[in-house]
């Protein structure tokens, strides 16, 4: 089994590695480098000030929300698998000004590339279906996090993943209670660049809530913060529309009732 998931991981770091460039012209990267941050206002509040504290941020992409935490006075290091996001995040840095260390390695993978010691581990944003075993990734979080440290997650919630776009809003389409992974080579159009049509399959996972937060709690994690919020960071279905809070929202309708996104704050005991 270890070695199927692998496979899917290989897969999903090619996936990941075709959408680094998409996503280098298609996140607001103009508006990053005149000074606005990727966070948005409920991150930043969770966050509180981060000045001077070690952040490392795990599946980091092509950087711009590590570059953000960067701008906040935070010393952070990103992570991520895919070495053409990491290639991006390296230029990204070079062109913003900003210092921040990236590494390009599975997270199940880091022994011996980082030492430990951060005051906090962020992470979020898409990042739970592309891990393969989620009680390993508390055990992670938690090795690399000094004691009273916190680790902050923004997220999909996991409830909204058995949805697919339906109608005017959504119908159930996936079981909640199956991990999968589940291959999708289907994708109309990237998340970011609805121009772009993906060409790599993907394999997710799918987490509970209960898998998350018990993966947490299994790694010395003590939840402090459970948020659900009816919205989400990106256009997930069809129908939903930007809110002037940056958040996409479904318009009205019962569908506007459903979780969509959570944030989870847990500090290491
Ligand atoms: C949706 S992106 C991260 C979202 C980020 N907030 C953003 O939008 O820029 C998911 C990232 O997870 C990375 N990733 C997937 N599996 C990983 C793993 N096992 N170890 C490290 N990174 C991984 C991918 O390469 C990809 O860059």
């Amino acid at each position: 089994m270890d070695r199927e998931a692998d496979r899917y991981t290989l897969n999903n770091r090619e996936l990941w590695d075709e959408l680094a460039p998409v996503h280098f012209r298609s996140y607001d990267i103009k508006g990053f480098l005149s000074g606005h941050s990727s966070l948005d206002a409920i991150q930043m509040k969770d966050l509180g000030s981060i000045k001077g504290k070690k952040v490392l941020h795990l599946q980091c992409h092509i950087g711009l929300d590590t570059l953000s935490l960067a701008r906040l006075g935070a010393d952070v290091t990103g992570i991520d698998i895919s070495p053409r996001s990491i290639e991006f995040a390296e230029k990204l840095k070079k062109r913003s000004g900003l210092d921040a260390r990236f590494i390009c390695s599975d997270i199940y993978r880091l022994e011996g590339k980082l030492k430990a010691g951060y005051d906090i581990v962020y992470t979020g944003q898409g990042v739970l279906c592309w891990l393969k075993d989620i009680k390993e990734w508390g055990r992670i979080i938690s090795r690399y996090l000094e004691k009273g440290g916190m680790f902050y997650i923004m997220e999909g919630h996991p409830f909204s993943c058995i949805f697919e776009s339906g109608g005017k809003g959504i119908r159930v389409e996936y079981d909640y209670f199956k991990p999968g992974p589940l291959r999708f080579d289907d994708w109309d159009a990237d998340y970011s660049d609805p121009s772009y049509r993906v060409r790599s399959p993907s394999y997710e996972w799918q987490w509970t809530a209960g898998d998350i937060v018990n993966s947490l709690i299994g790694a010395d994690l003590r939840i402090e913060r459970f948020e659900e919020y009816p919205f989400l960071f990106f256009k997930r279905f069809k129908g939903m529309k930007k809110g002037k809070d940056g958040f996409w929202h479904f318009k009205s309708g019962t569908s506007g009732y459903v979780p969509l996104m959570f944030t989870l704050k847990a500090r290491k005991i």
